[in-house]
């Protein structure tokens, strides 16, 4: 049965962030989802920023496990080149004196306002104007970006529905001076609806954080956040850990708690049910601000770590990797990941974003355990063990056997 119309005018009428634009640096190709539509998102060359669907229109392959040209995508199945911009198809590698057919990519509204990538679902001509939004249109952060204005946190996956997502944090209040560095004691939330931002405002008003939803998929969400106010370079990474665990916190609170919590109703002023989140552990130091920072292990193990019966010992030992198809075995180093690994060895594997969060480097696992990092698999697909993300997944077993 399809969504009612309401809903899908709904959606239809809003903006949503896709990325953090720094994420399309080094012709980067980023691979997303909005509302259960596969995306792709690059800038060219000239800096335009695409958004289309990830879908070659030839054969159907996924245009983020693609090429960079420049001015132009690349599908890796059998080169079909696709212009920024139109996303019309300028070049077929196996009639190359040929005019190329009149085939385009289906290409998305694209918007880049305060840090990020912006994309809405009504086709071009009919998408509606972005909303500006006047919390973030008036932070001088944003509009003159600097160094010392804010910090970007990595973005986290949530298994809960979006609604569910952005009716918890409307009601998101909770005493963290447990651990934070500026002994705030309360802090609030208010939504910016319709374009589905967060804010968090501390009682000292000196930082805030800005949370912006993306609904990725049913059941699936992203969150990310940008922490806003005067942060000195000799701060960042502390400033950047402490809002890091407040996301990771939120995350798992709202993943435990989501069966129990309402959707938000259309005008969102739904009665407010205060998302219960619990004070996370005391500061340390911001050592822990590497790539398994979106997934810190408590003594409990439980914190963010969602394969947490390995532990921090196994994520970090040395395990070898078979690949199936070449016969090979490589020997994956304590603090190396199995992507880097391959590319040490010249098998290069598709990837985008590099920290767990795009899905494009998703690989089969034939045989072992994979040690989950990620942001990007569900529960179920975690439990299947049955692919990994080499970006940032490792061993839970001696060995793994990937289909490589
Ligand atoms: S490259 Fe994005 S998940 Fe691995």
């Amino acid at each position: 049965m399809g969504r009612p119309m309401a809903d899908k005018d709904r959606m239809e009428h809003a903006w949503f962030a896709l990325c953090d634009v720094d994420q399309l640096g080094g012709q980067a190709i980023y691979h997303t989802e909005l509302h259960g539509n596969e995306l792709v998102v690059w800038r060219a060359e000239d800096g335009a920023v695409n958004v289309w669907e990830n879908r070659c229109p030839h054969r159907g392959v996924r245009l983020s496990l693609g090429h960079h040209r420049g001015e132009a995508l690349q599908c890796q199945y059998h080169g079909w080149q696709f212009n920024s911009g139109s996303g019309a198809c300028r070049f077929v590698p196996a009639h190359p004196d040929a005019a190329a057919p009149p085939v385009a990519v289906k290409t998305w509204p694209v918007e880049v306002r305060y840090g990020f990538v912006w994309t809405c679902l009504a086709p071009f001509g009919e998408a509606p104007p972005f909303t500006p939004i006047e919390e973030l249109e008036t932070d001088a952060a944003f509009n003159a970006p600097s160094e010392g204005q804010h910090v970007r946190l990595r973005t986290v996956a949530i298994d809960a529905p979006s609604e569910t997502v952005q009716h918890a944090l409307a009601g998101y209040c909770f005493d963290h001076a447990h651990f934070d560095p500026w002994q705030s004691t309360e802090c609030v939330a208010f939504d910016v609806a319709p374009n589905a931002v967060m804010i968090e405002q501390l009682d000292d008003a000196a930082h805030r954080v800005v949370f912006v939803v993306q609904p990725a998929r049913v059941g699936r969400t992203y969150l990310h956040g940008v922490a806003l106010g005067p942060v000195a370079l000799t701060e960042r990474l502390t400033v950047q850990w402490h809002h890091q665990q407040r996301l990771n916190a939120l995350r798992d609170a709202l993943e435990q708690q989501s069966e129990h919590l309402q959707p938000l109703s259309r005008d969102g002023v739904a009665d407010r049910q205060p998302l219960s989140v619990p004070p996370t552990s005391p500061p340390v130091q911001p050592v822990i601000l590497q790539r398994s920072l979106s997934k810190p292990v408590s003594a409990s193990g439980s914190q963010g770590d969602k394969n947490s019966s390995a532990g921090h010992d196994a994520a970090d030992r040395a395990f070898d990797v078979h690949l199936s198809r070449s016969r090979r075995t490589i020997k994956v180093a304590a603090g190396v990941t199995v992507l880097q690994s391959l590319r040490n060895h010249g098998i290069e594997v598709p990837s985008s974003c590099e920290q767990g969060v795009c899905g494009t480097c998703r690989t089969r696992v034939i045989e072992g355990t994979p040690l989950h990092r990620d942001d990007f698999l569900t529960a179920q697909e975690r439990a299947a063990g049955d692919c990994m993300m080499v970006c940032v997944s490792r061993a839970a077993t001696e060995t793994l056997t990937l289909d490589l």
